[in-house]
């Protein structure tokens, strides 16, 4: 039986060479958001930039090595007209081939806005007080039928045509959980054609996957088109063992007609095996380290020192996700306030925060909690020289990156998070061994746990005195805890998250 703890996959010998490793395939990448944000100038021209959020950032830096076919939502108007062709994203000049699915905002609306978040993002996740939630109606049904699962069809279709279009053999990776529906109506399209045997279905899910019991909070039909779905790839990948494992346990729950074999982690279902993995997702080392030196990233380096003025400095950077937790993380440093006051003064508690999903409810409630509990805890220690918390809303890497190479302790105290790559991304471009805070409901402290200062998201007595232990650990302390945080993301960046999926595809002739 594979049991947690037990190293898996096996290591991977030989080299990391994407294009390679490939063998002539065509590469076909799948997600709801596509890699690009368009946006219009004050002077009317289209602006194109890199978008946000943990998979486009992980998947970003692939590119660099491959060439990329991506197939992702049209989401706002410019993206719609926008449709089919090369975009350039990055300094580098190489482009993504990039196709952009217009879907009626009705069907975005129930796919995006009542399905995927919050119905499948809030389970998996753990966040639902079932006493008050999911409240699963006929407009629930209706966003099923007609708008998640229409959602997965038109995305089946235009996989199918970029499939057929390839010359040879193509990898299609889907990515995360707005496309569960997906691989099995892109077999049925691919079936009795020519092509279907040169297909290869992978697909990555980027959030936790929760214990089969926890799934039964769906509905018997929703969990058994999701589990359908995902058992018609090839690969299916998680960021941690516990979510491998908990997948397999799901399937044997409640999907009927499967075998599932835990030692050799692969699921058997209407003939056809499934290889179920985990492949911690991670970041792309060298862009972030160019991006930490780049003139503009040192601009607002200056602006965020003159912020702090010689004070420690506690920095969080997030989506304004309830799963961030980051209300918690408040009440934690105003305990800590009140614990330690000799710290009153002295350290300055910064939150970058990107706003995100405000229109589910749940995620625009979240943000008015997140400044009510900011404000208390301003209110109640600060003075007329001193703000303890500055909240900072909006969209800026690299004054992200700026404010990660400044931080003394970097707090990651997500309820659940399929990785966190504010956690890989902050030990690598930090220039003051700073301390990393973070919960260990993150995939993130699987790998970083050794380095890290470990708390339970929901301890906000002992989040405090985490803040505290790491505000005044030692120099020496510090710099060992630093320096093992940043070997233990240098090693396995984003390339070698791909390399991985595809050797073990390679293990299987698939
Ligand atoms: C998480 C998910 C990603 C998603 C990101 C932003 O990191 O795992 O799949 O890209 O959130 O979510 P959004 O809803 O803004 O696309």
């Amino acid at each position: 039986m594979f049991e947690k703890g037990q190293s898996t996959p096996e290591e991977y010998p030989g080299n990391c060479e994407p294009e390679a490793l490939l063998e002539g395939r065509s590469l076909i990448v799948v997600s709801n958001r596509g890699p690009a944000s368009f946006s219009r100038d004050e002077d009317g021209t289209v602006k194109i930039q890199r978008g946000g959020g943990g998979l486009v950032t992980a998947l970003l830096g692939l590119a660099k090595s491959v060439d990329i076919s991506w197939i992702a939502a049209a989401i706002g108007d410019l993206e719609k007209e926008w449709g089919w062709g090369e975009v350039e994203i990055g300094e580098n000049g190489r482009t993504i081939d990039l196709h952009l699915i217009p879907i009626d905002e009705d069907i975005y609306n129930g796919y995006y806005n009542v399905i995927s978040n919050p119905l499948l993002w809030f389970i998996q996740h753990s966040m639902w007080d079932f006493v008050s939630g999911p409240n699963i109606n006929r407009d629930t049904w209706k966003a099923w039928d007609q708008g998640y699962a229409e959602a997965n069809r038109k995305f089946a279709q235009t996989v199918a045509q970029h499939i057929k279009a390839a010359p040879g053999r193509s990898l299609v990776m889907l990515q995360d959980y707005h496309l569960y529906l997906l691989p099995r109506m892109l077999r049925r399209l691919m079936r009795r054609t020519r092509r279907s045997r040169k297909v290869t279905l992978t697909h990555f899910v980027h959030i936790p996957w929760p214990g089969s019991e926890e799934l039964r909070i769906l509905p018997s039909r929703m969990r058994k088109e999701i589990l359908d779905g995902l058992c018609a790839v090839d690969l299916l990948g998680f960021q941690t063992r516990e979510d491998v494992l908990n997948f397999l346990q799901s399937v044997e729950s409640h999907l009927p007609g499967t075998s599932v074999n835990y030692k050799h982690r692969r699921v058997w279902y209407r003939n056809h095996a499934t290889i179920v993995c985990n492949f911690p997702i991670s970041i792309d080392v060298p862009a972030i380290k160019e991006m930490a030196g780049s003139p503009e990233t040192q601009q607002q380096r200056t602006q965020f020192e003159e912020m702090i003025k010689g004070q420690q400095l506690i920095l969080r950077v997030d989506r304004t996700d309830p799963s961030k937790n980051i209300v918690r993380g408040f009440q934690s440093f105003g305990e800590m306030l009140e614990l330690h006051p000799e710290h009153h003064g002295k350290v300055k508690f910064i939150a970058l925060l990107v706003p995100s999903r405000l229109d589910v409810d749940e995620y625009h409630d979240y943000h008015n909690k997140i400044m009510a509990a900011a404000g208390w805890v301003n209110s109640q220690f600060g003075t007329s020289e001193w703000e303890p918390i500055r909240v900072m809303i909006g969209e800026n890497y690299p004054g992200a990156v700026a404010a990660l190479q400044l931080y003394d302790v970097l707090l990651v105290n997500s309820i659940a998070d399929g990785m966190n790559l504010v956690a890989k991304e902050g030990p690598v471009v930090n220039q003051r061994d700073g301390v990393l805070v973070l919960s260990e409901r993150t995939g993130a402290s699987e790998q970083l746990e050794s380095g890290a200062l470990v708390i339970s998201p929901c301890d906000i007595y002992a989040t405090a005195e985490a803040l505290h232990q790491a505000l005044t650990m030692s120099d020496e302390e510090r710099k060992i805890r630093a320096n093992r945080l940043r070997w233990l993301v240098e090693e396995n960046d984003i390339v070698d998250w791909f390399c991985k999926q595809i050797k073990e595809i390679g293990k299987f002739g698939y």
